[in-house]
């Protein structure tokens, strides 16, 4: 697939209408073709784009195997934004995974200017040292909420930007408040107009460090003020920073690129600005959330599977519920491997132990029942910042909790919308009841399926994911519709669900309309 593949040199020879409202200061405006701005990976999107995609799932099977987890979503989004700061040499990444949010931040960047190449197997380098406009695409960033992380490394490289409002999950209102009073104390001044942010530096050159106190650790805007702060003139302190894992990932690729930044990981980030930032090469750490996802089909489903690479510190909150839910868990240190050797005509097995490298390690998740152990019993559940329980694996533990023993609680603190999958749950026959944030779950009746296949739509990303996991634990087949939302934000999601065993299947189904909707 030619997911992120260059997008062809602007030619004076072609037909190139100007599409970008505002050129660089100080850079001799050249015009981008509208072949180049919209020809990102979505040539394959757009073979799609009027094809329905539905996952059947016939439930009810054990699951048995190893997979693999792929790189974070989230950290690959903020570092291909990140890459903006790079005025010199291209940043090389590796573990992008090949999903369609990384695709659309392709397009992102490429609207920019910058070239973005995909070499395969989650290799994308980023070159950001010929940007030409400030104004990304409006439509792709519509599509996700990361393309306006672009907003921090556009306004401190060049001091000025101008981003339209982010899409994302309609999983709560979403406001960028914080974005932009952040980006005030570095000296910018903001203005909202015609659906677009505009910043510009209020000194007309670029932005300078200040001091910032998020009233809430959010993710996106910690990342935005963090590459918006590594080029600033002077010392920035931001407070009740988030502590995502993906956040601390952002920050060590920008460090790698030459930026100082103390404190990742904490509540308080020292940020030392440069006045510039080189590429680098970087290896995104593994998706925790896909790991969470594959680790409830394992308890969903009532099997053992083993799952690598993981780092085991990102998953603590996840381990502890599971492990509360009567799963047992055990990491291995090291990857075991069986290789097959071709020796003359016999076929020897050798076994090698590797070395993981630095602390991605495995981890074996177990949830096979037996008359010793019991089933899997149901918990109290809240969603918090990091290192709380993660918000984007509330869906997919709700699902497992409606096949457990007991009544369980599932409180989301973090977005006030984000329970669309309750109802979808409920039509497979869960018995779960809403309470503003809050859902009660009776777990099953004895020891049947609590739940029975029927057609459920998914309406975001990880409520889809939900959907497909409770359509493994179900009685009979569940057709789940709206597949785009799980392709934003999974690779390979029914090909790995596949080798570990499950009854999943993908229907496309190519229809006169276009069926869309913003993920
Ligand atoms: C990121 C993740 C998303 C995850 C979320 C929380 C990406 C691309 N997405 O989203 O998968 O679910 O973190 O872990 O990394 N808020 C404000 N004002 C702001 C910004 C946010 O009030 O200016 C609020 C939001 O409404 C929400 C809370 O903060 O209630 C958390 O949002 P935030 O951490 O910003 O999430 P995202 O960065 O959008």
């Amino acid at each position: 697939m030619a997911l992120l593949s260059s997008p062809p040199s602007p030619s004076p020879s072609l037909p190139s209408p100007p599409l970008r409202l505002r050129h660089l200061r100080g850079l001799p405006p050249r015009p981008i073709s509208a072949a180049s701005a919209s020809a990102d990976a979505d040539a394959d999107a757009d073979a799609d784009a009027d094809a329905d995609h539905r996952l059947v799932v016939s439930g009810g099977g054990r699951l048995a195997g190893h997979v693999g987890v792929s790189g974070s979503k989230n950290a690959a989004l903020a570092v291909l934004a990140g890459a903006l700061c790079c005025s010199s040499g291209a940043a090389a990444l590796r573990g992008v995974p090949d999903l369609s949010d990384t695709r659309t931040m392709a397009a992102v960047l490429r609207s920019l200017g910058a070239r973005v190449e995909e070499r395969g197997g989650g290799e994308v380098v980023v070159d950001a040292g010929d940007v030409t406009s400030v104004e990304p695409d409006s439509e792709a960033i519509g599509r996700i909420r990361a393309g306006f992380f672009v907003l921090g490394p556009l306004v401190a490289r060049f001091g000025e930007a101008e981003v339209a409002l982010p899409g994302g999950c309609r999983i709560g209102a979403r406001p960028i408040d914080l974005y932009l009073r952040g980006l005030a104390a570095l000296g910018a001044v903001i203005q909202l107009r015609h659906g677009k942010v505009r910043v510009e530096a209020a000194n007309g050159k670029g932005l300078v460090g200040g001091q910032f106190h998020l009233d809430y650790p959010s993710v996106g805007a910690t990342e935005t003020l963090m590459t918006a702060a590594s080029l600033a003139d002077g010392v920035t302190i931001l407070s009740n920073v988030a502590r995502e894992p993906e956040v601390a990932d952002l920050a060590k690729f920008l460090v790698t690129c030459g930026a100082q930044i103390e404190g990742a990981g904490t509540s308080t980030l020292v940020i030392n600005g440069k006045k510039r930032l080189h590429g680098a090469e970087f290896t995104i750490i593994p998706d925790r959330i896909e790991a969470g996802t594959l680790m409830v089909a394992a308890a969903i489903t009532r099997s053992c599977i083993s799952l690598s690479p993981v780092i085991p510190g990102h998953l603590t909150s996840i381990m502890d519920k599971l492990s509360a839910a009567g799963c047992k868990i055990i990491q291995k240190g090291r990857h075991i491997l069986e290789v097959g050797v071709l020796l003359g005509s016999k076929l020897i097995f050798l076994v090698l132990k590797i070395r993981t490298l630095r602390d991605f390690v495995a981890l074996q998740v177990s949830a096979l029942s037996s008359p010793n152990n019991g089933d899997l019993q149901g918990f109290y559940l809240k969603t918090l910042p990091y290192p709380g329980f993660p918000t984007d694996l509330q869906p997919q533990f709700m699902a497992l909790l409606t096949t457990c023993n007991g009544l369980s609680v599932v409180e989301e603190s973090v977005f006030e919308n984000r329970m669309h999958h309750v109802k979808e749950l409920q039509k497979l026959g869960a018995r779960i009841r809403l309470s503003g944030s809050s859902a009660f779950i009776q777990g099953k009746r004895h020891r049947s399926s609590a739940l029975s296949g029927c057609p459920v739509e998914a309406a975001d990303l990880r409520g889809g994911a939900a959907l497909v996991l409770a359509g493994m634990a179900a009685e009979g087949v569940t057709e789940i519709s709206g597949v785009s939302h799980i392709d934003r934000g999974y690779e390979n999601f029914e090909a790995k669900l596949l080798s570990l065993g499950a009854n999943i299947e993908r229907k496309v189904e190519h229809q006169q309309q276009l069926m869309t909707g913003i993920a």
